[in-house]
């Protein structure tokens, strides 16, 4: 299995959402999971916003892009294409103004792509191309926006999330959301993190044992062709 790991905190060791990410391969690992990693690290390797030159070329169809276009969307194709190759993703982020670091809105404006990532059907239909992958968020907030909370209508990531990756066909991704870590005492922020880390256990075991049934299924298939 190939998982694609993206970090967007703009902090490095500090980062909560970049420790329980790490936590959450290693614990993969731990159960077994047979997996290699594409990681890419959104704060430093920041896809450019969309530009008028990106507009234009996005929504020209392939065969009449000129060479000016083609190398304006390169850097975009080549990341649609690690998408496309990858079985799993792992994308970890904090919310900041109760929405996406804009660094992981950059990377979603790059990888929306008509005829890569997501098809128009002949009947219409949009059909998004990640429908395989597997996908986990781990979401980080300083604030508790958990139902009950008085921010908790004040969430603008998960809604975000869902919709620009559910154009692209993951009906069902998995959320751990890590709430309070900021604006909390000590003692909230602490269990904030072990219920993530508790969420993050189950997600990893349920992780390893499809994938190893996966495999067992190909074995068979192999055996039995
Ligand atoms: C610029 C900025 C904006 C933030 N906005 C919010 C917010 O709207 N709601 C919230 O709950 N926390 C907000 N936070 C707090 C972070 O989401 C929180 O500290 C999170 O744990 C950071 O994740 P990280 O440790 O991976 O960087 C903000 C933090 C920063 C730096």
């Amino acid at each position: 299995m190939k998982i694609m790991h993206v970090d967007a905190s703009a902090k490095r060791e500090r980062s909560n959402s970049r420790a329980l990410s790490r936590y959450f391969l290693e614990r993969l690992r731990e159960e077994g999971g047979q997996f290699e990693v594409d990681y890419l690290d959104v704060t430093i390797d920041t896809p450019p916003h969309v530009t008028e030159d990106f507009a234009i070329a996005t929504y020209t169809a392939a065969p009449d892009r000129t060479p000016a276009m083609k190398a304006t969307l390169a850097g975009s194709d080549a990341l649609c294409q690690r998408l496309l190759a990858a079985d799993a993703f792992v994308f970890a982020m904090p919310m900041y103004n109760w929405s996406m670091p804009s660094a992981f809105k950059a990377f979603i404006d790059s990888v929306t792509r008509t005829g890569l990532t997501y098809v128009n059907a002949d009947d219409g239909r949009v059909v998004g191309q990640l429908s395989r992958q597997k996908v986990l968020f781990i979401t980080s907030r300083g604030a508790d926006l958990r139902p009950g909370s008085p921010y908790a209508g004040m969430d603008a990531l998960t809604p975000s999330l869902k919709a620009a990756f559910g154009f692209l066909g993951v009906a069902d991704p998995t959320f751990v959301d890590a709430q309070p870590l900021q604006f909390a005492d000590p003692e909230a922020r602490t269990e904030a993190l072990r219920r993530a880390r508790a969420e993050l256990d189950a997600v990893a075991s349920g992780w390893a044992s499809s994938d190893s049934s996966k495999e067992t299924q190909d074995l068979l298939s192999g055996v039995t062709a």
